[in-house]
């Protein structure tokens, strides 16, 4: 699949370059017809406005002779209205001159004809409509001609359309005659919509007994590297399908929705060691123009307007410049040089900026998780770093359409038996050794809170969470039934809480978690859905040290014997044994996770 897109990508760029080559030589073997037909064209242009956006609905009218190719151009009024997302046509903005070129299902348009075509945009100020159109360089509505010289045939500046190589025959089915309804920005793009499967993860979990109960759950796709943008087979934690693959497979589905995960920084992971990255802390301009502008421009593409792509922006990376720097206990030298050059902050900013100017793509930054962010002293803090990165280059706090928490944890998303509020003999369970003054003891409560401490700091006020539940059931046998015994607050505690875990700063590979609850919209107030982020049977990091060409490195939270650090009180790590490097297929770890699984599997 992968390879025969690459090959037709190049073997178009070469017609092009031979048909230009052509021209330029002077041979005149070239058909004539473009050059001598008389074109004639009316063009009929209405938008619907709101503040700040629009829709306009273009419609191309040939009253002259035949086209088999067409390049409308026109020029906003006014330099701050610009073209977000169009259809129907390849579209493209340069300073204020917009030109969008046929599809090759739509080029031909016979004397008498129309074709409708369409865009999202976005302005300030006023939204005047332009003056004049053109198409082929001559005006169209009765105007004059342009006095330059018409562009014979221009190659396209927008993405080479990948379906149809160029020098096939245009299809003779009829094309659509009305644009499709266009990826207009929903509220909250889980409801009613349907999630994409990916289908290397169904076969992983398919591969172990029992996985065909849970293989059709949509996943995340992780872009964790740049070879993962058009896919690779060698490394342990990609298949080979790429972002277009996915998408084009979510198309073949007739998904409403693909999340895919952004996780690329330079200097990634800046205090763990399991899932390090490829890009080293000065790498913030590749990281830019060959990581997040490549991923622009295929989620862009108009081919995938009607897919809601849903992006996790960069998972731990924010809250590490908060609590693993130093002046903080366990604080490291790549959080401090991360946080110094501002690669993760303005590296969060350029993704959201570059992603989330399309209308139909919705970005949820990390925001950890409650055993992370849930105490006073980095609550606040957190959510002033995170508005820091919102409004760095060049993105603003309407690219984020909300936050995510628990991705890739563990944490419990609710805690049936002990809330936070309780206290025992007079004392608060705050006070007991598992919760240590936390002022939450479970993610949807914690997620709830931290989106009203992210309004309060200028998020807008529609903002939704995600709580990646892929891997917090916590059923099975150990799970408690009811509230533990009132005897002390540590007893009732240590014998109510669902979350088995030995310490809730552990989270490599943790024995005895179960599935969470399934992927479902809007399950509570503030919160978009519960999602399946990372996905489950896929490592956190090798239990002992593999050597390997992704850059992982060997962390002992994820070796069954370590005797822990400051980050979780000096305990046992309890991670699995056996475990392959993090993004690896691990079975063992999803047989378990079916096991514990809660709600359980039927
Ligand atoms: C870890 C890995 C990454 C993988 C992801 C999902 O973060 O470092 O390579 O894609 O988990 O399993």
């Amino acid at each position: 699949m992968n390879v025969w897109r690459r090959l037709s990508g190049r073997r178009r760029a070469v017609a092009l370059a031979g048909a230009s080559a052509l021209v330029a030589g002077g041979l005149v073997t070239l058909p004539v017809t473009a050059a001598h037909a008389a074109t004639q064209c009316d063009v009929t242009y209405t938008t619907n406005d709101w503040q700040g956006g629009f829709t306009a609905n273009v419609t191309i009218r040939n009253v002259g002779d035949a086209l088999s190719n067409w390049t409308l151009g026109f020029t906003f009024p006014n330099a701050n209205q610009r073209l977000v997302q169009g259809w129907s046509a390849r579209w493209s903005q340069s300073g204020r001159n917009v030109t969008a070129q046929n599809e090759s299902w739509n080029g031909n348009l016979a004397t008498g004809a129309s074709t409708n075509i369409g865009f999202n945009g976005s302005w300030s100020g006023s939204n005047p409509k332009p003056t004049s159109f053109t198409v082929n360089g001559v005006a169209c509505n009765g105007g004059t001609p342009p006095t330059s010289t018409p562009p014979t045939s221009t190659p396209p500046t927008s993405t080479p359309p990948t379906s149809t190589p160029p020098t096939s025959t245009p299809p003779t089915s009829t094309p659509p005659t009305s644009p499709p309804p266009p990826g207009t920005r929903v509220d909250n793009p889980y409801l009613n919509a349907q999630g994409y499967v990916n289908p290397e993860w169904k076969a992983k979990a398919e591969s172990v007994t029992g996985g065909s109960r849970v293989s059709n759950t949509p996943t995340a796709v992780w872009i964790d590297r740049i070879a993962a943008i058009e896919g690779t087979d060698n490394s342990q934690s990609n298949g080979p399908m790429g972002i277009r693959d996915h998408l084009d497979e979510a198309l073949e589905q007739d998904a409403d929705y693909i999340q895919f995960v952004i996780y690329n920084l330079p200097g990634r992971d800046c205090a763990a060691l399991a899932s390090n990255g490829e890009l080293q802390a000065d790498e913030l301009p590749k990281y830019k123009a060959e990581y997040i502008d490549p991923i622009a421009a295929i989620q862009g593409d108009p081919k995938y307007r009607n897919i809601r792509i849903i992006n996790v922006i960069e998972v731990d990376s924010l809250p590490n410049l908060v609590t693993n720097t130093s002046g903080n206990a366990g604080g490291t030298v790549m959080c401090d040089t991360v946080k110094a050059n501002g690669a993760y902050v303005q590296g969060v900013g350029y993704a959201l900026a570059q992603l989330g100017a399309f209308s139909n793509v919705y970005n949820y930054v990390d925001a950890a998780h409650h055993g992370w962010i849930g105490w006073d002293s980095n609550f606040t803090p957190t959510a002033q770093i995170l508005k820091e990165a919102a409004t760095a280059s060049g993105s603003t706090v309407n690219h984020v359409h909300g936050f995510i928490v628990n991705t890739a944890n563990y944490s419990a998303t609710i805690e049936p038996y002990v809330k936070i509020t309780d206290s025992v003999n007079g004392q608060s369970v705050r006070q007991s050794d598992w919760i240590d003054w936390n002022q939450y003891n479970d993610e949807q409560s914690f997620a709830q809170a931290f989106r009203q401490e992210l309004v309060g700091q200028g998020f807008p006020s529609g903002i939704g969470m995600l709580i990646d539940t892929s891997r917090n059931g916590w059923g099975g046998s150990e799970r408690p039934t009811a509230a533990g015994p009132t005897t002390s607050v540590n007893a009732y505690v240590e014998g109510g809480r669902v979350d088995r875990r030995i310490h809730p700063g552990n989270w490599c590979n943790q024995s005895g978690a179960g599935l969470g609850e399934r992927p479902k919209a809007a399950p509570a107030s503030g919160i978009d859905a519960y999602v399946w982020i990372k996905p489950p049977g896929e490592s956190d990091g090798s239990s002992s040290e593999i050597p390997n060409n992704d850059g992982k490195g060997f962390d002992r939270m994820c070796d069954p014997t370590y005797t822990g650090n400051d980050r979780n009180g000096n305990s046992m790590s309890g991670a699995l044994a056996d475990a392959p490097i993090s993004g690896a297929w691990f079975p063992a770890q999803f047989a378990e996770l079916m096991a514990n699984a809660y709600p359980p599997l039927s």
